[in-house]
């Protein structure tokens, strides 16, 4: 496996492009198993979790074929030829399990292995069945697996949701879009993720209003048919590359970065004394290099700060001036990186959700690995203005969701670069 070593460099100066978004990919191809016509997807990001997925899609009869290096993805299920997702697949990736919504929806059956745990929480599902379970489906769980039955078709219902779960709201219009009637979400994420998955899904014949709102309302048709979509620019790496600068200093432009997709990151950003302006071609981030002001980061759905940016942020407060609180409100083991940049020399405290970052002058390169995608980044972010050398391991984190990031890091002046471990 290989490990990445970063050396504090100083200021960093250029620009970066932002790539498609990891997440919402996901949800399209998964979109893909709703029509037997081609699904072309565009601005594709070339990850090892969208590699994953589409072994899973090509399990289930579902053609995958990339074009244009990678760039471009052409899904084709024609017909579906298996019906269970293995653990063997799911496991490796819990997005995984939004192939149960549109296969029951289009087969009227589908069995799909349970997630498992994962390192940043328990990560239920069990608002994923509820939803299905309100469409008609009638669901049993044996060994591992969670068998869902309609045999003739879903039917549309209300579906309201506890608190707001992405994925579980996907799952959940994906699999109306082919019910008999109208259903309607309530307390639906507003994820741009989500918002996409709606343009392509109604791209592709479906009948949805709503989408950025917390009320979504599906009419069912009989039939989805071939689309072509362009996959949204991914606002988690648009937010950890603005980090980058706000950390070493100097001026990057993120090149298709959107404000709109990180509104309230941008704020809490500026209010640490980072300037940040809209340019022709997406966002620039500048700053001077002096330490950053301590703030309060609390995350939450959409629109609020997202957790996948809580990390990041973590790492540029450790040499803040002042003393900084995070208070994570979505998954109960999201800290992970904490003990880590405490290796490097930060000083933070972690009581539960709650973290307190008590900014140092300065941190110290170390040896560090991370058990999430976030918390790896976080650690090459904080390595950026790190005395000596920091060496991340297990980097297969990475790929899973960053594009190239050693390139795109070292493109802006940064000193980083991947060797074998
Ligand atoms: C998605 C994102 C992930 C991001 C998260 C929150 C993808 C592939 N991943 O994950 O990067 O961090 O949104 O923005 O899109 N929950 C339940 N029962 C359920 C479903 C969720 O209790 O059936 C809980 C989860 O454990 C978590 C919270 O709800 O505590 C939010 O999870 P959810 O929004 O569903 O996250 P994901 O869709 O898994």
């Amino acid at each position: 496996m290989d490990k990445i070593i970063v050396t504090g460099n100083g200021p960093l100066n250029g620009e970066i492009t932002i790539s498609g978004a990891k997440n919402t990919c996901l949800k399209l191809m998964t979109a893909a198993l709703l029509s037997d016509e081609p699904l072309t997807l565009t601005n594709v990001p070339r990850l090892s979790d969208i590699g994953t997925l589409s072994e899973l899609l090509e399990s289930l009869g579902c053609e995958v074929a990339l074009l244009n290096g990678g760039n471009v993805m052409v899904l084709s299920a024609g017909t579906i030829t298996n019906r269970k997702a293995e653990y063997e697949m799911v496991r490796k990736l819990r997005a995984s399990f939004n192939v149960l919504g549109p296969l029951v929806a289009r087969e009227g059956e589908a069995t799909v292995s349970l997630p498992g745990g994962c390192a940043i929480g328990a990560r239920k599902v069990d608002l994923h069945l509820m939803a299905l379970e309100k469409l008609g489906a009638t669901i049993t769980l044996d060994e591992g697996y969670v068998h869902c039955s309609a045999p003739n078709g879903l039917t549309g219902a209300v579906i309201e949701f506890p608190f707001v779960t992405v994925g579980g709201t996907e799952n959940a219009i994906t699999a109306a879009t082919l019910a008999k009637g109208t259903t309607v979400i309530k307390n639906a994420a507003r994820e741009p993720d989500t918002v996409d998955l709606c343009k392509c899904l109604t791209a592709m014949g479906a009948k949805i209003t709503g989408a950025g709102t917390s009320e979504i309302t599906i009419e069912g048709v009989d039939r989805l048919h071939g689309a072509t979509h362009e996959v949204i620019a991914d606002r988690i790496e648009l937010g950890t590359f603005m980090i980058a600068p706000a950390i070493a200093g100097g001026e990057v432009e993120l090149i298709g970065g959107r404000r709109d997709l990180v509104d309230v990151f941008c704020k809490k950003l500026e209010a640490t004394g980072v300037v940040i302006t809209d340019t022709k071609r997406g966002l620039k981030v500048s700053h001077n290099g002096d330490r950053l002001q301590a703030i309060d980061v609390e995350t939450e759905p959409f629109p609020g700060f997202p957790t996948d940016l809580q990390a990041q942020m973590m790492a540029a407060l450790c040499t803040a001036e002042g003393t900084s609180k995070l208070h994570e409100t979505i998954f109960e083991n999201r800290f992970m990186h904490a003990p880590e940049l405490i290796r490097m020399g930060a000083n933070i405290d972690v009581q539960g959700g709650h973290a307190t970052v008590t900014g140092v002058s300065k941190l110290k390169g170390a040896q560090v690995m991370a058990t999430d995608l976030r918390a790896s980044v976080s650690l090459i972010l904080a390595g950026l203005a790190a005395e000596g050398e920091t060496t991340v391991g297990r980097v297969y984190h990475l790929d899973r969701g960053y594009e190239r990031i050693e390139e795109k890091l070292g493109g802006v002046g940064a000193l980083i670069k991947r060797v074998p471990e």
